[in-house]
Protein backbone atom coordinates (compact mmCIF):
# COMPACT_ATOMS: atom_id res chain seq x y z
CA UNK A 1 0.00 0.00 0.00
CA UNK A 2 1.33 3.44 -1.22
CA UNK A 3 4.63 2.14 -2.42
CA UNK A 4 3.59 1.62 -5.67
CA UNK A 5 5.45 3.33 -8.85
CA UNK A 6 4.96 6.96 -8.65
CA UNK A 7 2.44 6.97 -5.75
CA UNK A 8 2.78 10.56 -3.83
CA UNK A 9 4.39 10.19 -0.49
CA UNK A 10 3.68 13.43 1.16
CA UNK A 11 0.57 14.31 -0.50
CA UNK A 12 -2.79 12.45 -0.56
CA UNK A 13 -4.20 10.57 -2.87
CA UNK A 14 -6.73 7.64 -2.08
CA UNK A 15 -5.85 4.13 -1.21
CA UNK A 16 -7.58 3.01 -4.49
CA UNK A 17 -9.95 3.93 -7.15
CA UNK A 18 -10.90 7.16 -9.21
CA UNK A 19 -10.52 10.53 -7.49
CA UNK A 20 -10.75 14.15 -8.24
CA UNK A 21 -12.26 16.87 -6.80
CA UNK A 22 -11.69 17.83 -2.98
CA UNK A 23 -14.85 18.31 -1.76
CA UNK A 24 -16.65 19.15 1.81
CA UNK A 25 -13.13 20.73 3.53
CA UNK A 26 -13.83 21.14 6.93
CA UNK A 27 -12.25 21.34 10.65
CA UNK A 28 -14.50 19.75 13.26
CA UNK A 29 -14.16 18.39 16.58
CA UNK A 30 -9.98 18.61 16.18
CA UNK A 31 -9.73 17.30 12.50
CA UNK A 32 -9.43 18.42 9.51
CA UNK A 33 -12.01 16.38 7.07
CA UNK A 34 -11.07 16.01 3.63
CA UNK A 35 -13.61 14.04 1.57
CA UNK A 36 -13.33 13.41 -2.55
CA UNK A 37 -15.25 12.94 -5.71
CA UNK A 38 -14.28 8.92 -5.77
CA UNK A 39 -15.23 6.21 -7.42
CA UNK A 40 -13.65 3.06 -5.41
CA UNK A 41 -14.58 0.42 -8.08
CA UNK A 42 -12.15 1.32 -10.95
CA UNK A 43 -9.12 4.02 -11.81
CA UNK A 44 -12.08 6.09 -14.22
CA UNK A 45 -14.24 8.61 -13.46
CA UNK A 46 -17.82 6.94 -12.71
CA UNK A 47 -20.36 6.33 -9.95
CA UNK A 48 -19.41 9.43 -7.84
CA UNK A 49 -19.44 8.64 -4.07
CA UNK A 50 -17.50 10.92 -1.76
CA UNK A 51 -14.56 9.60 -0.07
CA UNK A 52 -13.14 10.54 3.31
CA UNK A 53 -10.11 10.77 5.09
CA UNK A 54 -9.18 13.22 8.25
CA UNK A 55 -5.79 14.73 9.43
CA UNK A 56 -4.93 16.51 12.81
CA UNK A 57 -2.12 18.38 10.99
CA UNK A 58 -3.04 18.83 7.39
CA UNK A 59 -0.68 16.39 6.65
CA UNK A 60 -1.09 12.68 7.89
CA UNK A 61 -4.29 11.48 6.67
CA UNK A 62 -6.36 8.72 7.93
CA UNK A 63 -8.68 6.72 5.12
CA UNK A 64 -12.12 6.73 6.36
CA UNK A 65 -15.07 4.27 5.22
CA UNK A 66 -17.13 6.15 2.27
CA UNK A 67 -19.21 9.20 3.54
CA UNK A 68 -22.30 8.85 0.70
CA UNK A 69 -22.43 6.19 -1.55
CA UNK A 70 -24.98 6.62 -4.78
CA UNK A 71 -28.45 4.22 -4.53
CA UNK A 72 -27.84 3.35 -7.80
CA UNK A 73 -27.08 4.00 -11.63
CA UNK A 74 -28.18 7.01 -12.37
CA UNK A 75 -27.33 8.61 -8.65
CA UNK A 76 -24.22 10.32 -8.23
CA UNK A 77 -22.68 12.75 -5.43
CA UNK A 78 -21.17 15.53 -7.33
CA UNK A 79 -18.38 17.87 -6.05
CA UNK A 80 -19.79 20.06 -2.62
CA UNK A 81 -18.37 22.04 0.49
CA UNK A 82 -19.63 21.56 4.29
CA UNK A 83 -19.91 23.82 7.19
CA UNK A 84 -20.48 23.99 10.26
CA UNK A 85 -23.76 24.21 11.63
CA UNK A 86 -23.79 25.33 15.40
CA UNK A 87 -26.69 27.43 15.83
CA UNK A 88 -29.21 24.68 14.54
CA UNK A 89 -30.47 26.33 12.11
CA UNK A 90 -31.13 23.25 9.74
CA UNK A 91 -32.91 21.79 12.36
CA UNK A 92 -30.79 18.47 12.02
CA UNK A 93 -28.95 18.44 15.37
CA UNK A 94 -30.59 18.98 18.51
CA UNK A 95 -30.99 21.60 20.77
CA UNK A 96 -27.30 22.56 21.96
CA UNK A 97 -25.88 20.87 19.96
CA UNK A 98 -24.01 21.37 16.66
CA UNK A 99 -22.84 19.49 13.26
CA UNK A 100 -21.81 19.35 9.49
CA UNK A 101 -24.04 19.85 6.88
CA UNK A 102 -22.62 18.76 3.59
CA UNK A 103 -23.99 20.33 0.54
CA UNK A 104 -23.54 18.97 -3.13
CA UNK A 105 -24.64 18.12 -6.14
CA UNK A 106 -26.95 15.42 -6.40
CA UNK A 107 -27.06 14.42 -9.92
CA UNK A 108 -30.45 12.03 -10.24
CA UNK A 109 -30.96 10.35 -14.01
CA UNK A 110 -28.77 13.37 -15.16
CA UNK A 111 -30.05 16.05 -13.79
CA UNK A 112 -27.83 18.40 -11.20
CA UNK A 113 -29.23 19.74 -8.04
CA UNK A 114 -28.58 20.79 -4.91
CA UNK A 115 -28.73 18.36 -1.69
CA UNK A 116 -27.78 18.35 1.50
CA UNK A 117 -26.30 15.91 3.92
CA UNK A 118 -25.47 15.94 7.83
CA UNK A 119 -23.14 14.30 10.47
CA UNK A 120 -23.12 14.97 14.15
CA UNK A 121 -19.94 12.87 14.84
CA UNK A 122 -18.22 13.48 11.43
CA UNK A 123 -17.98 9.69 10.87
CA UNK A 124 -21.81 8.81 10.05
CA UNK A 125 -23.56 10.88 7.48
CA UNK A 126 -27.22 11.14 6.86
CA UNK A 127 -28.66 12.58 3.45
CA UNK A 128 -31.66 14.70 3.77
CA UNK A 129 -34.44 13.17 1.33
CA UNK A 130 -35.61 16.13 -0.46
CA UNK A 131 -33.97 18.17 -2.64
CA UNK A 132 -32.87 22.04 -1.68
CA UNK A 133 -32.20 23.67 -5.42
CA UNK A 134 -34.23 22.18 -8.20
CA UNK A 135 -32.62 22.49 -11.05
CA UNK A 136 -34.19 25.45 -13.66
CA UNK A 137 -33.34 23.67 -16.78
CA UNK A 138 -29.47 24.01 -16.90
CA UNK A 139 -27.39 21.37 -17.59
CA UNK A 140 -24.59 22.63 -16.01
CA UNK A 141 -25.82 23.47 -12.51
CA UNK A 142 -23.05 22.44 -9.40
CA UNK A 143 -20.45 22.11 -7.40
CA UNK A 144 -22.32 24.80 -4.15
CA UNK A 145 -19.56 26.05 -1.81
CA UNK A 146 -21.46 27.41 1.41
CA UNK A 147 -20.08 29.79 3.61
CA UNK A 148 -21.90 31.83 6.36
CA UNK A 149 -22.14 35.51 5.92
CA UNK A 150 -21.43 37.36 8.79
CA UNK A 151 -22.50 40.63 7.72
CA UNK A 152 -25.84 39.73 6.72
CA UNK A 153 -26.47 37.11 8.78
CA UNK A 154 -27.20 33.88 6.68
CA UNK A 155 -25.56 31.65 4.58
CA UNK A 156 -24.39 32.42 0.85
CA UNK A 157 -23.62 29.66 -1.76
CA UNK A 158 -21.59 30.50 -5.23
CA UNK A 159 -22.61 27.84 -7.55
CA UNK A 160 -21.31 27.59 -11.05
CA UNK A 161 -23.83 27.15 -13.93
CA UNK A 162 -22.59 26.79 -17.40
CA UNK A 163 -20.43 30.29 -17.75
CA UNK A 164 -21.13 31.83 -14.87
CA UNK A 165 -21.43 32.30 -10.77
CA UNK A 166 -24.57 32.37 -9.31
CA UNK A 167 -25.04 33.62 -5.41
CA UNK A 168 -28.01 31.87 -3.26
CA UNK A 169 -28.40 32.82 0.26
CA UNK A 170 -30.23 30.64 2.69
CA UNK A 171 -30.92 31.33 6.56
CA UNK A 172 -31.75 27.19 6.86
CA UNK A 173 -29.64 25.65 4.30
CA UNK A 174 -32.06 24.48 3.08
CA UNK A 175 -34.65 27.14 1.22
CA UNK A 176 -32.35 29.00 -1.14
CA UNK A 177 -32.74 32.08 -2.62
CA UNK A 178 -31.56 33.47 -6.01
CA UNK A 179 -29.27 36.74 -5.21
CA UNK A 180 -27.42 37.84 -8.23
CA UNK A 181 -25.01 36.44 -10.38
CA UNK A 182 -21.62 36.96 -11.65
CA UNK A 183 -18.38 36.03 -14.79
CA UNK A 184 -20.66 35.87 -18.05
CA UNK A 185 -18.46 38.61 -19.32
CA UNK A 186 -15.37 38.51 -16.91
CA UNK A 187 -12.51 36.11 -17.26
CA UNK A 188 -11.32 33.31 -18.58
CA UNK A 189 -14.32 31.73 -20.59
CA UNK A 190 -12.53 28.76 -22.94
CA UNK A 191 -15.17 25.92 -21.37
CA UNK A 192 -17.77 25.46 -18.73
CA UNK A 193 -17.36 27.11 -15.26
CA UNK A 194 -16.76 24.81 -12.26
CA UNK A 195 -15.91 24.26 -8.61
CA UNK A 196 -16.41 28.03 -7.13
CA UNK A 197 -14.64 28.61 -4.44
CA UNK A 198 -16.07 32.08 -2.61
CA UNK A 199 -14.50 33.04 0.95
CA UNK A 200 -13.53 37.12 2.68
CA UNK A 201 -10.39 37.26 3.26
CA UNK A 202 -7.93 40.46 4.82
CA UNK A 203 -5.75 42.44 3.07
CA UNK A 204 -2.27 42.16 4.41
CA UNK A 205 -1.13 45.27 6.17
CA UNK A 206 -4.16 47.29 5.37
CA UNK A 207 -7.49 47.01 7.74
CA UNK A 208 -9.34 46.06 4.47
CA UNK A 209 -10.96 42.93 3.27
CA UNK A 210 -12.07 41.91 -0.20
CA UNK A 211 -14.28 38.44 -1.11
CA UNK A 212 -12.18 35.93 -3.01
CA UNK A 213 -14.06 34.14 -5.90
CA UNK A 214 -11.95 31.53 -7.10
CA UNK A 215 -13.44 29.53 -10.39
CA UNK A 216 -12.56 26.49 -12.32
CA UNK A 217 -12.63 27.00 -16.17
CA UNK A 218 -13.52 23.60 -17.66
CA UNK A 219 -12.08 23.98 -21.42
CA UNK A 220 -8.52 25.84 -20.16
CA UNK A 221 -8.11 24.02 -17.34
CA UNK A 222 -7.31 27.20 -15.62
CA UNK A 223 -8.17 27.79 -11.43
CA UNK A 224 -8.95 31.99 -12.25
CA UNK A 225 -9.72 34.01 -9.40
CA UNK A 226 -11.93 37.42 -9.01
CA UNK A 227 -10.79 40.19 -6.01
CA UNK A 228 -13.92 42.28 -5.13
CA UNK A 229 -16.79 43.32 -2.52
CA UNK A 230 -20.58 42.87 -2.66
CA UNK A 231 -22.52 46.05 -3.71
CA UNK A 232 -25.64 45.23 -1.98
CA UNK A 233 -26.27 41.44 -3.65
CA UNK A 234 -23.87 42.22 -6.75
CA UNK A 235 -20.30 40.32 -6.69
CA UNK A 236 -17.84 43.53 -7.96
CA UNK A 237 -14.88 42.87 -9.20
CA UNK A 238 -11.34 44.89 -8.18
CA UNK A 239 -9.98 44.51 -11.93
CA UNK A 240 -10.97 44.60 -15.55
CA UNK A 241 -13.45 42.04 -17.14
CA UNK A 242 -10.27 41.30 -19.65
CA UNK A 243 -7.76 41.16 -16.51
CA UNK A 244 -7.35 37.42 -16.25
CA UNK A 245 -5.90 36.13 -12.96
CA UNK A 246 -4.84 32.48 -12.22
CA UNK A 247 -4.03 30.98 -8.70
CA UNK A 248 -1.42 28.11 -10.57
CA UNK A 249 0.68 28.77 -13.66
CA UNK A 250 0.20 24.96 -14.41
CA UNK A 251 -2.47 23.29 -16.03
CA UNK A 252 -2.58 20.73 -13.10
CA UNK A 253 -4.18 22.35 -10.38
CA UNK A 254 -8.18 22.47 -10.46
CA UNK A 255 -10.96 22.19 -8.60
CA UNK A 256 -9.70 23.38 -5.17
CA UNK A 257 -11.49 24.45 -2.68
CA UNK A 258 -10.79 26.44 0.98
CA UNK A 259 -11.35 25.06 4.19
CA UNK A 260 -14.36 25.84 6.56
CA UNK A 261 -14.20 26.24 10.20
CA UNK A 262 -10.78 26.97 10.66
CA UNK A 263 -9.32 26.67 14.24
CA UNK A 264 -6.89 29.53 13.06
CA UNK A 265 -7.17 32.53 10.81
CA UNK A 266 -5.34 30.98 8.12
CA UNK A 267 -7.23 30.31 4.34
CA UNK A 268 -6.03 26.60 3.47
CA UNK A 269 -6.75 25.53 0.20
CA UNK A 270 -6.38 22.01 -1.17
CA UNK A 271 -6.32 21.51 -5.01
CA UNK A 272 -7.21 18.51 -7.72
CA UNK A 273 -3.03 18.24 -9.13
CA UNK A 274 -4.64 17.04 -12.73
CA UNK A 275 -5.10 18.80 -15.96
CA UNK A 276 -8.87 18.69 -16.93
CA UNK A 277 -7.32 17.19 -20.76
CA UNK A 278 -5.85 14.61 -19.00
CA UNK A 279 -8.56 12.83 -17.75
CA UNK A 280 -8.73 8.96 -16.98
CA UNK A 281 -5.50 8.24 -18.29
CA UNK A 282 -2.34 9.47 -15.98
CA UNK A 283 -0.01 5.81 -15.98
CA UNK A 284 -1.15 4.80 -11.98
CA UNK A 285 -2.49 1.82 -10.89
CA UNK A 286 -4.51 0.68 -8.43
CA UNK A 287 -5.51 4.50 -7.86
CA UNK A 288 -5.63 7.52 -9.86
CA UNK A 289 -5.02 11.03 -9.09
CA UNK A 290 -3.66 13.39 -6.40
CA UNK A 291 -4.13 16.54 -4.58
CA UNK A 292 -1.58 19.47 -3.57
CA UNK A 293 0.19 20.27 -0.66
CA UNK A 294 -2.32 22.06 1.80
CA UNK A 295 -2.01 25.45 0.57
CA UNK A 296 -1.53 28.66 2.68
CA UNK A 297 -3.85 31.50 1.07
CA UNK A 298 -3.63 35.35 1.61
CA UNK A 299 -3.99 38.05 -0.45
CA UNK A 300 -1.79 41.66 -0.52
CA UNK A 301 -1.75 45.01 -1.75
CA UNK A 302 0.56 45.49 -5.27
CA UNK A 303 1.25 47.86 -8.17
CA UNK A 304 -1.89 45.90 -9.78
CA UNK A 305 -4.08 45.38 -7.49
CA UNK A 306 -4.79 43.32 -4.59
CA UNK A 307 -3.77 39.55 -5.30
CA UNK A 308 -3.49 36.03 -4.30
CA UNK A 309 -0.75 34.82 -2.66
CA UNK A 310 -0.14 31.05 -1.55
CA UNK A 311 2.83 29.17 0.21
CA UNK A 312 2.41 25.56 1.33
CA UNK A 313 0.98 25.10 4.95
CA UNK A 314 3.81 25.22 7.59
CA UNK A 315 3.20 21.84 9.00
CA UNK A 316 4.68 20.16 6.20
CA UNK A 317 8.14 21.27 7.70
CA UNK A 318 7.76 18.56 10.33
CA UNK A 319 8.48 15.86 7.30
CA UNK A 320 11.82 17.69 6.51
CA UNK A 321 14.82 15.29 7.46
CA UNK A 322 18.33 16.33 7.06
CA UNK A 323 19.11 18.84 4.15
CA UNK A 324 22.04 18.43 1.23
CA UNK A 325 23.21 22.00 1.58
CA UNK A 326 25.29 24.14 -0.99
CA UNK A 327 26.37 27.59 -0.31
CA UNK A 328 27.52 30.41 -3.26
CA UNK A 329 27.63 28.04 -5.85
CA UNK A 330 29.28 29.32 -9.03
CA UNK A 331 28.10 26.95 -12.24
CA UNK A 332 29.26 27.72 -15.73
CA UNK A 333 27.84 24.93 -17.67
CA UNK A 334 26.24 22.02 -14.71
CA UNK A 335 27.41 20.47 -11.61
CA UNK A 336 26.25 18.30 -10.27
CA UNK A 337 24.64 17.39 -6.47
CA UNK A 338 24.21 13.87 -6.04
CA UNK A 339 22.02 11.60 -6.64
CA UNK A 340 18.47 12.20 -4.60
CA UNK A 341 15.46 10.45 -5.23
CA UNK A 342 12.40 12.72 -6.04
CA UNK A 343 10.85 13.00 -3.26
CA UNK A 344 12.16 16.36 -1.89
CA UNK A 345 11.47 19.68 -0.74
CA UNK A 346 14.22 22.29 -1.97
CA UNK A 347 14.76 25.91 -1.34
CA UNK A 348 16.79 27.43 -3.91
CA UNK A 349 17.94 30.99 -4.02
CA UNK A 350 19.30 32.40 -7.52
CA UNK A 351 21.47 35.90 -7.67
CA UNK A 352 20.41 37.10 -10.42
CA UNK A 353 21.75 40.61 -9.63
CA UNK A 354 24.84 40.77 -12.15
CA UNK A 355 26.55 39.46 -15.25
CA UNK A 356 24.40 36.64 -14.59
CA UNK A 357 24.08 33.70 -16.65
CA UNK A 358 20.79 33.54 -19.25
CA UNK A 359 19.42 30.81 -18.03
CA UNK A 360 20.06 28.80 -14.62
CA UNK A 361 18.41 26.68 -12.86
CA UNK A 362 18.11 22.97 -11.62
CA UNK A 363 17.45 20.05 -13.40
CA UNK A 364 15.80 17.31 -11.39
CA UNK A 365 15.85 13.37 -11.93
CA UNK A 366 18.79 13.41 -14.61
CA UNK A 367 19.04 9.85 -16.06
CA UNK A 368 19.15 8.54 -19.06
CA UNK A 369 17.28 10.52 -21.55
CA UNK A 370 15.51 11.80 -18.39
CA UNK A 371 15.88 15.46 -16.83
CA UNK A 372 12.84 17.53 -15.05
CA UNK A 373 14.17 21.35 -15.89
CA UNK A 374 13.27 24.67 -13.26
CA UNK A 375 14.90 27.08 -14.53
CA UNK A 376 14.96 30.88 -14.99
CA UNK A 377 15.37 33.14 -17.43
CA UNK A 378 17.19 36.45 -16.41
CA UNK A 379 16.48 38.15 -19.59
CA UNK A 380 12.80 37.82 -20.00
CA UNK A 381 12.17 37.06 -16.21
CA UNK A 382 10.55 33.96 -16.36
CA UNK A 383 9.97 30.97 -14.43
CA UNK A 384 10.23 28.28 -16.33
CA UNK A 385 9.44 24.61 -16.18
CA UNK A 386 10.44 21.68 -19.04
CA UNK A 387 9.26 18.75 -18.74
CA UNK A 388 9.78 17.09 -22.67
CA UNK A 389 11.85 14.86 -21.16
CA UNK A 390 10.54 14.22 -17.46
CA UNK A 391 10.18 10.23 -18.23
CA UNK A 392 6.62 8.57 -19.20
CA UNK A 393 4.89 10.98 -21.59
CA UNK A 394 2.83 8.55 -23.49
CA UNK A 395 -0.15 8.31 -21.76
CA UNK A 396 -1.50 11.48 -23.61
CA UNK A 397 -0.24 13.70 -26.80
CA UNK A 398 -1.25 16.45 -25.67
CA UNK A 399 0.51 17.42 -22.41
CA UNK A 400 1.98 20.88 -22.35
CA UNK A 401 5.73 19.89 -21.89
CA UNK A 402 6.68 23.75 -21.41
CA UNK A 403 4.85 26.06 -18.59
CA UNK A 404 6.16 29.11 -17.62
CA UNK A 405 5.66 32.33 -15.26
CA UNK A 406 6.35 35.91 -15.16
CA UNK A 407 8.34 36.26 -11.90
CA UNK A 408 10.57 39.46 -11.26
CA UNK A 409 13.59 39.19 -8.78
CA UNK A 410 13.64 40.64 -5.49
CA UNK A 411 16.91 42.82 -4.42
CA UNK A 412 18.84 40.64 -7.05
CA UNK A 413 17.25 37.37 -5.58
CA UNK A 414 14.75 34.72 -7.54
CA UNK A 415 13.68 32.50 -4.22
CA UNK A 416 12.11 29.42 -5.16
CA UNK A 417 10.72 26.20 -2.78
CA UNK A 418 10.49 22.92 -5.12
CA UNK A 419 8.08 20.42 -4.23
CA UNK A 420 9.07 17.23 -6.26
CA UNK A 421 7.01 14.03 -4.87
CA UNK A 422 7.37 10.80 -7.07
CA UNK A 423 5.10 12.25 -9.78
CA UNK A 424 4.16 15.78 -8.49
CA UNK A 425 6.06 18.71 -9.24
CA UNK A 426 5.07 22.17 -7.52
CA UNK A 427 7.00 25.50 -7.35
CA UNK A 428 6.58 28.09 -5.14
CA UNK A 429 8.18 31.77 -5.51
CA UNK A 430 9.05 32.68 -2.00
CA UNK A 431 6.88 35.55 -1.60
CA UNK A 432 4.22 33.89 -2.94
CA UNK A 433 3.36 35.50 -5.75
CA UNK A 434 3.37 32.61 -8.76
CA UNK A 435 3.04 28.72 -8.33
CA UNK A 436 3.59 25.82 -11.06
CA UNK A 437 1.92 22.86 -10.55
CA UNK A 438 3.12 19.97 -13.26
CA UNK A 439 2.42 15.99 -13.15
CA UNK A 440 5.37 14.13 -14.40
CA UNK A 441 6.13 10.65 -14.33
CA UNK A 442 10.13 10.48 -14.37
CA UNK A 443 11.84 6.92 -13.55
CA UNK A 444 12.23 7.85 -9.88
CA UNK A 445 15.93 5.27 -9.91
CA UNK A 446 17.54 7.72 -12.44
CA UNK A 447 17.18 10.78 -9.48
CA UNK A 448 20.58 12.67 -10.01
CA UNK A 449 19.94 16.66 -9.22
CA UNK A 450 22.39 18.92 -11.24
CA UNK A 451 22.46 22.65 -11.25
CA UNK A 452 22.84 24.34 -14.66
CA UNK A 453 23.85 27.61 -16.06
CA UNK A 454 23.49 28.94 -19.81
CA UNK A 455 25.89 31.48 -21.27
CA UNK A 456 27.40 32.49 -18.30
CA UNK A 457 28.18 32.55 -14.77
CA UNK A 458 25.15 31.18 -12.68
CA UNK A 459 25.22 31.79 -8.87
CA UNK A 460 23.14 29.91 -6.31
CA UNK A 461 23.67 31.75 -3.41
CA UNK A 462 22.14 28.84 -0.93
CA UNK A 463 20.70 25.61 -1.87
CA UNK A 464 18.73 22.86 0.86
CA UNK A 465 17.15 19.84 -0.52
CA UNK A 466 14.93 18.08 2.32
CA UNK A 467 14.06 14.28 1.80
CA UNK A 468 10.66 13.95 2.79
CA UNK A 469 9.33 11.32 4.88
CA UNK A 470 6.69 9.52 3.75
CA UNK A 471 3.36 10.26 5.59
CA UNK A 472 1.85 6.41 4.70
CA UNK A 473 5.10 4.86 6.12
CA UNK A 474 5.01 7.09 9.28
CA UNK A 475 1.42 5.92 9.64
CA UNK A 476 2.26 2.07 9.01
CA UNK A 477 4.71 2.53 11.61
CA UNK A 478 2.92 3.94 14.39
CA UNK A 479 -0.07 1.01 14.16
C1 LIG B 1 -14.95 19.06 -11.82
C2 LIG B 1 -16.28 18.34 -11.89
C3 LIG B 1 -17.35 19.06 -11.10
C4 LIG B 1 -18.32 17.98 -10.77
C5 LIG B 1 -17.41 16.81 -10.53
C6 LIG B 1 -18.00 15.48 -10.91
O1 LIG B 1 -13.87 18.22 -11.98
O2 LIG B 1 -16.69 18.19 -13.25
O3 LIG B 1 -17.89 20.16 -11.78
O4 LIG B 1 -19.11 18.25 -9.67
O5 LIG B 1 -16.25 17.05 -11.31
O6 LIG B 1 -17.16 14.45 -10.51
Amino acid sequence: MYDEVYRPQFHFSPPQGWMNDPNGLIWYLGEYHLFYQHNPHDIHWDSMHWGHAVSTDLIHWENLPIAYTPEGPEDDYFTGSAILDDQNHSGFFDAGESGIVTIFTHRDAGVQQQSIGYSKDGRTFYRYPHCVLPNPGQEDFRDPKVVWWEERKRYLMALTVFDHVEFYTSKDLKKWTLMSKFGQFAGIHQGVWECSDISELPVRGTDEKRWVLIVGDQGASKTQYFVGHFEGKQFVSDDAPETHLTLDSGVDCYAGQTYSNMPDDRCVFISWLNSTHLFNCTPTSPWRSVYSVPRELWLERTENGVRLFQRPVQELNALRGEPVAFDHMQVDSQQSLGHIPPQFDCEVVLDVSQNSAMQMGMKLCVGEKQEIIVGYDTIRNVLYVNRSLSGNMSYASDIPPYLEARVMPLDGRVSLRILLDQSTLEIFTESGDVVISALVFPDATQNEVVTFARKGVGTFERIRIYPMRSIWKELGDRE
